[in-house]
Formats: C-alpha cells, sequence, structure tokens
C-alpha cells in the first residue's frame, strides 16, 4: 500500500513493540475469529437414534432426525446458530428421486428442526450425488451428465427445501445456469426471499474424500472432472463468480479453502458480495490425523488454520471445526 513509504526505518521504527505482551498482541490483531463466522455441517440418515461416526472424520457423525435436534440444541449453546444440512437417502435412483420427495431425509430434517428451532439459520445443499445410484450430481445420458436436464431436478430440489423450511438453498452441483434456473423458480413460486448461496468456485478436489464416506456420494464409475473445475484455474474461477452473480447469487462458495486461499482473496478483491469458504472434510481429517499420534497441535493449528481463511477474505466459514472453534473462543 502506497502508506508504507512514509514509515520510518529502523531504529525509529521498531515492528516487534506492538507484539511485547498479548495485551499488545490482542488489540492489534487484524483478524478475529467469531462464533458468527461458522456454518456447520451435518450429516443426516434415516432411522432412530442413529448416531454413526464417520471414521476418516473422527467427532464428525451420521445423525438420525431425533439426533440432530440434540445437536441442533448443542449447538445453540456453543453459539453456533447456523448449520448447512445434507441428506443420505434410504433408497437412491438414477434421477436422484430422494432429492425432491416430500418425504425426503432433508425435509423431514427441516419440518423437525424449524419446529424446534425456529431462529437456527438452516441452509441445505442443493446437489443429486448423495441421491443418484450412480453418485454423480446430474442426471446420467451416455456415461455423461447431462447439465440442462440435470437443471430442472436442481430447481425441484430447492424448491422443496425451500417449501419445507430451509433459510438459505446452497447448490453445489457445478452445472451451467443452475443459480438462474433456481432463482426463477423460486421466485414463480413464492420464494423471493430465500437466499441462494452458490458453491461458485468449486474444484475437482481430492480433499472430499472423507465428505465422500460421510455422505455415501462416491461416483460409481469416472470423476467429476466434467463439472467441477480444475485446480489450476483461477480466472476461470472469476468467470463463475461473476456468472452467477448475474443469475442472482447472494452468497458466493470458494472451495476448498485451504489450497484455495489466493482464489478467496481475488474473489474477495474483485466482487462486492459476501464470500463463504468451505474448509473441507480432507482439511479437517488431515489435522485430526496429525493431532492424533501428537504430531502437531489439533487446537493451535485448527485457530491457525480458521484464521488464514478469514485473512484470505472469507466473510463466513463452514467448517467441521466449528464446535471445536466455539467453545475455545
Ligand atoms: C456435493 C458436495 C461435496 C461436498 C459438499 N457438497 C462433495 C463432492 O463434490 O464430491 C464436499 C464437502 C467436504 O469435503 O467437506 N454435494
Amino acid at each position: 500500500m502506497g502508506t508504507t513509504n512514509l514509515q520510518a526505518g529502523f531504529p525509529v521504527t521498531r515492528l516487534r513493540r506492538l507484539r511485547k505482551t498479548p495485551a499488545l498482541r490482542d488489540m492489534f490483531r487484524e483478524t478475529i475469529l467469531s462464533k458468527s463466522d461458522f456454518i456447520y455441517p451435518l450429516f443426516i440418515i434415516e432411522g432412530e437414534n442413529v448416531k454413526k461416526e464417520i471414521s476418516s472424520m473422527p467427532g464428525q457423525f451420521q445423525l438420525s432426525v431425533d439426533n440432530i435436534l440434540r445437536e441442533c440444541e448443542e449447538l445453540q449453546n456453543l453459539g453456533i446458530n447456523s448449520v448447512l444440512l445434507f441428506g443420505i437417502p434410504r433408497e437412491k435412483d438414477d434421477v436422484g428421486s430422494g432429492a425432491y420427495d416430500d418425504d425426503g431425509i432433508i425435509q423431514k430434517a427441516l419440518r423437525a428442526i424449524k419446529a424446534s428451532f425456529p431462529d437456527l439459520l438452516v441452509i441445505t445443499d442443493v446437489c443429486l450425488c448423495e441421491y443418484t445410484s450412480h453418485g454423480h450430481c446430474g442426471v446420467i445420458e451416455n456415461g455423461y451428465v447431462n447439465n440442462d436436464r440435470t437443471l430442472e431436478l436442481l430447481a425441484k430440489e430447492a424448491l422443496s427445501h425451500a417449501q419445507n423450511g430451509a433459510d438459505i438453498v446452497a447448490p453445489s452441483d457445478m452445472m451451467d445456469g443452475r443459480i438462474g434456473t433456481i432463482r426463477r423458480t423460486l421466485d414463480e413460486k413464492g420464494f423471493a426471499e430465500t437466499p441462494i448461496m452458490a458453491y461458485s468456485v468449486k474444484y475437482s478436489s481430492a480433499f472430499y474424500g472423507p465428505f465422500r464416506e460421510a455422505a455415501e456420494s462416491t461416483p460409481q464409475f469416472g470423476d467429476r472432472k466434467s463439472y467441477q473445475m480444475d485446480f489450476g484455474n483461477s480466472d476461470e474461477a472469476m468467470r463463475e463468480i461473476a456468472l452467477d452473480i448475474q443469475e442472482g447469487a447472494d452468497i458466493v462458495i470458494v472451495k476448498p479453502a485451504l489450497s484455495y486461499l489466493d482464489v478467496i482473496r481475488r474473489a474477495k478483491d474483485s466482487f462486492n458480495i459476501p464470500i463463504a469458504a468451505y474448509n473441507v472434510s480432507g482439511e479437517y481429517s488431515m489435522i485430526k490425523a496429525a493431532a492424533q499420534p501428537g504430531w502437531l497441535d489439533g487446537e493451535k493449528v485448527m485457530v491457525e488454520v480458521l484464521t488464514s481463511i478469514k485473512r484470505a477474505g472469507a466473510d463466513v466459514i463452514i467448517t467441521y471445526f466449528a464446535k471445536e472453534a466455539a467453545r475455545i473462543l
């Protein structure tokens, strides 16, 4: 910045002066985490009293709706007011019917959560991969995900979430045009006030590995590279964001977070819109795995990582660490 030139050199200037005591460091810290920065992901499964730990994500569980309600209560007591829901349906088919079924797992969970916790901000992941038998995020035609046919189903899913109480819908499929299609559908059906949090910049990433165990959504053939972004690209990320804003996104997501801090910063500097960063499953598991034998101090690394994501420019962070972080803030 221009002001740097005005600064006197050493020994008049000594930057260590403001680092000397905890009080000084606290006062002049530029980036401060707060509980309201966090969105906590939840995995919801059919059944009663189910609490199944995800082996690759210690401390995270697949929960049935009754246990989800207990979890929401704990979250509110910790001061976390926002959750992101993922559903694991009883049955899957090739068009992901469970995603837009009024008796689907997310729809049931939404009704239950909203009845007991009307003030909790409930965001839903809008995607087909958890609901399709092939595990892809859209309708397959000749071995390829058909973009435009998928749009209709995503719009149906988003509408069904809104009708059952979702406060925000978050499309994560990476089809072209889905934000506009969902926006028009919500507007036509009386949900003009429901915001869209768009996974605008979603890379095809190996860091999603543990999530796919959690959500039971591993693709049964091929990979997601024909719709998720190539991790070498950052200009393209800006194009994705620009298009989603034009189509009506209210918040944009960059995902994953840690290997993409440059993209978060670039998005923050280029667009005047709230930015969310998704600190994904693999980023969580890595720290847990290294902390377990004592190779790293897990708690300190967690705070450093979350702070770096905010410092890079994220306004909010979707993170499996939300509860742990809230406990020490
Ligand atoms: C897709 C979706 C994925 C994640 C969130 N939404 C996985 C994928 O694209 O395979 C990953 C989140 C994480 O790794 O924590 N519905």
